[in-house]
Formats: structure tokens, sequence, C-alpha cells
């Protein structure tokens, strides 16, 4: 149904309303009164450049954000306010650009490693999100660059700079991950050394009917974390500790860090996979830049064996990033985390 092809929203063709495969049933749909949380963890992370005293407290407070939340957000980074900003100018400048230009990475072949297109799966047989996406792989860079867009002309180098900064900082806080789990903070380096960074670049158009689509359906991420660079707000999470949708602020200049699925395992469930969706609103068009750090695509993720006792034990099987991509080829994202989650 080409009427609802990819890059054409319902806005940009200036509908009033939206069309009925974009609504979702009832009981899903959003909240307009969504409270924001209140008590989204802040943490300055140059504190693990810091004294082994001032490392041992920021490692503290990382491991009972992911404990107690699934989520968390850090300030002091050390990422430039101008690569952030220039990162999304670039995916911006790709999204409005002409449908001849981004009609060759469309696909619905999930396995890409640079795949363009809206809603999760394509055609209206299934409820479409309100989203328009780029997702390419970003490490290690010059294996993957060479595939990225060359249009907008500046879009690699700028989404590059933005990569690499931003997986360094992954390492950093997987590091205190591991070690706030008592595994030390090299337990993960060298799998991640050959790991995969994915990178969702995501363009959520302004919506006529906000309360009765989503951007993105709940899901956890397939990463051991995801760290999020967001304009406006938008960003759904159920926490650790709550059974309620709340929405997460976006403070300018902060990332938003979600544990994944790997990490549940990794940990044997002492921290959970955060379970999270994107929300709309009628004024703005919202971008967001989801980068996702896990295990090379054979690599299987396994429970800690130090996290496995006769109190605790083995709750999840291991899986590898090439099983997920064959699960989620006939599945839906949606269920995506129960896969990697039963035994
Ligand atoms: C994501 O779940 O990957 C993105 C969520 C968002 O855009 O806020
Ligand atoms: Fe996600």
């Amino acid at each position: 149904n080409d009427e609802f092809s990819i890059g054409k929203s319902a806005q940009e063709r200036g509908l009033p309303y939206v069309p009925d495969c974009y609504v979702i049933p009832p009981s899903e749909r959003p909240d307009e009164n969504t409270e924001t949380s209140k008590d989204v963890p802040v943490i300055d992370i140059s504190g693990l450049r810091s004294t082994p005293h001032e490392r041992s407290l920021v490692v503290k407070d990382i491991g009972v954000a992911c404990r107690q939340k699934g989520f968390f957000q850090i300030i002091n980074h050390g990422i430039s306010q101008s690569v952030l900003d220039e990162a999304i100018t670039a995916a911006s400048n790709f999204f409005e650009l002409p449908k001849k230009y981004k009609q060759e990475f469309m696909s619905n072949d999930v396995a890409k490693p640079v795949r363009y297109g809206t809603g999760l799966k394509d055609g209206c047989d299934v409820v479409q999100f309100w989203r328009i996406f780029l997702k390419h792989y970003a490490h290690p860079l010059e294996k993957w660059i060479e595939y990225w867009p060359l249009n907008p002309p500046d879009y690699r180098e700028k989404m590059a700079h933005y990569a690499v900064n931003v997986r360094n900082v992954a390492m950093e806080v997987m590091g205190a991950i591991t070690e706030s789990l008592g595994l030390g903070n090299s337990y993960m380096s060298e799998e991640l050394e050959d790991g995969m960074q994915v990178m969702a670049v995501n363009c959520y158009p302004p919506c006529p009917q906000p309360d009765r689509v989503l951007g993105l359906p709940p899901h956890t991420d397939y990463s051991c974390i995801t760290i999020l660079l967001q304009t406006g707000q938008g960003l759904q999470v159920i926490s650790t500790n709550e059974e309620e949708w709340r929405l997460i602020p976006d403070n300018h200049g902060v990332l938003h860090v979600h544990v994944g699925d790997f990490l549940e395992v990794l940990s044997n469930g002492l921290y959970k996979s955060v379970l999270h969706r994107a929300t709309l609103n009628s004024e703005k068009t919202r971008y967001s830049i989801a980068s996702l750090h896990s295990l090379g695509m054979d690599e299987k993720v396994e429970t800690a064996k130090e996290l496995v006792d006769e109190q605790h034990p083995k709750g999840y099987k291991g899986s590898s990033f090439r099983d997920f991509l064959k699960f989620l080829s006939t599945n839906d994202i949606a269920e995506g985390s129960s896969f990697i989650k039963n035994l």
C-alpha cells in the first residue's frame, strides 16, 4: 500500500488524523497524563577517571541505578555539545532528503548493516509505528562506514565522530557496571572490544493524534547497554522498581543509559533490562540516536559463573546477536526479550 509508504507520514501529507493502520488498541495507548519520572538517577561519570575512592562512589551509584531502575543518565561524559549537536543535525538532514537518496537503504532484512524504513515491519497488515529510522552498524568503524549514506555530504564524518565518542563512553560505563557486580572493570572488555555497535537513528514526526499511536512499541533492548541521545521528551520507561509508565525528562547534553538484555543475562537477573517505548507529540519532530553495544555477532552471552550459586541458580540461556536476528526475522520486536530470557 504505497499511500502509507516509507518516508511519507500522514503528517507529511497534512492529514488531521492518524490513518487506521497506525492506531493501536486502546489498552496499549499512551496516557497523555503520564507523569514525568521524578527520580531519574543522574550520574556524573567524570569520577570514574578520578581517585580510586571517587571511582568507587560512582561505581556504586551506577550499580544501584542498574538494580533499582534499569536505567540512568550520565553527565560529564566527556562528549562535547558540538559533537552531540552535529550528530543530531546530520540525522535530521538525512531524513529531510528527497526520497530518492534514502530509498536505496530500504529493506525488510533485519540483518542488513544499513537499513532505512518506517515501522518495525513494513506493510499494513501489522500496526505501523510513527517512526522513520536509519540503522547502521558502527564498529569497527572502518568496516562499516563505507556503507553509510553519502548524503548529506557530512553525514559520515559527523555521525562517525559521535559513534566513536559514544562507544568510548559505553566501554567506560560497562567497566563500571561489571565492577559494580564484583566482576572487575575489565571483565567484558575483550568481548566488547570485538563487539557490535548498532546505531538506530530515529525521527518521530509530529503526530495529529499522539494519544492513539506509538513511535516504538514497548520493548527491551538487545544489547549490554544502550546509550540514547534525544531531542525533546517522548521516551517512556517502566523502571525495575515501578509498575507505571513514566516519561523521561530530556536535559540538554545528558545521555540516557538503558540496561539491555545481555546485561540481564550476564548478571543473572541482578540487573534487569528496562521496558521502554517512544511516544509522540503533535508539535515538533523528535530525534533520537540509540547506540546499542553488545558482543560480537556470533558471541554467546553467558551468565557470569561468579553470580550463580545455590540461592541464585542460572536463570538464562546464552545466546548471540545472530540468534536474535534470526528470531527477529520471524517474530515481533516486542517478543524479543522473551526469547533470550527463557531458559
Ligand atoms: C529506542 O528504544 O531505541 C529509542 C527510544 C526513543 O527514541 O526514545
Ligand atoms: Fe530501545
